[in-house]
């Protein structure tokens, strides 16, 4: 399994994983190309494959100074609970503290006990709810990870 930045030709399989994780609002192949094109300068797009070359998951994380927002994680859903999810997300963290950011934020659904429970585990802590936060009402828990050695001052 190799986690590495998407490119043109991974557009097709991170829509199809959009579609399968968030029917409701999957990203288009017209949105990820502009993204993947470069054309979103603090957003960074990784993928997970397989050792056949199969993408079997994706991040999107973007950077805005100081904070960091993982903004979609995705498991292939006959693929999950084998570590794919966590390897995205130590990617996406590296990146977040290589551009320099000293946390990382994240919005998940209060419905997503699956999400919680790998965030819970990452070591995410919540520190905001967002009541309708989502289209169809639901609630939106904020989860934030400090980043220790930051140059951040303690809150
Ligand atoms: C959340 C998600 C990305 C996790 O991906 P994954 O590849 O299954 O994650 P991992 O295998 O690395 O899981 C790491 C740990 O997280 C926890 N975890 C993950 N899924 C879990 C579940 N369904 N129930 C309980 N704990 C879970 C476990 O502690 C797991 O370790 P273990 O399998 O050794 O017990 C995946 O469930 C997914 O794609 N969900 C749909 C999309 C989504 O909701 N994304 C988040 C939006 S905010």
């Amino acid at each position: 399994m190799t986690v590495r930045s998407a490119a043109q030709e991974d557009i097709d399989a991170i829509a199809a994983l959009e579609l399968e994780a968030f029917p409701e609002d999957a990203w288009t192949p017209e949105y990820l190309q502009v993204a993947i094109e470069g054309k979103m300068p603090t957003v960074r797009i990784l993928v997970a494959e397989d050792d056949s070359g199969t993408v079997v998951g994706h991040a999107l994380v973007s950077v805005v100074y100081e904070i960091a927002e993982l903004q979609r994680i995705a498991t292939a859903a006959e693929r999950r609970r084998r570590g794919i999810g966590g390897e995205l997300l130590v990617a996406s963290i590296d990146i977040a503290r290589s551009e320099g950011a000293e946390r990382l934020l994240l919005e998940v659904r209060e419905d997503n006990a699956s999400a919680i429970a790998f965030y819970d585990r990452a070591g995410f802590v919540e520190i905001d709810r967002r009541e309708r936060y989502y289209r169809d009402g639901a609630t939106g828990i904020v989860l934030a990870m400090e980043f220790a050695g930051s140059s951040g001052s303690p809150d």
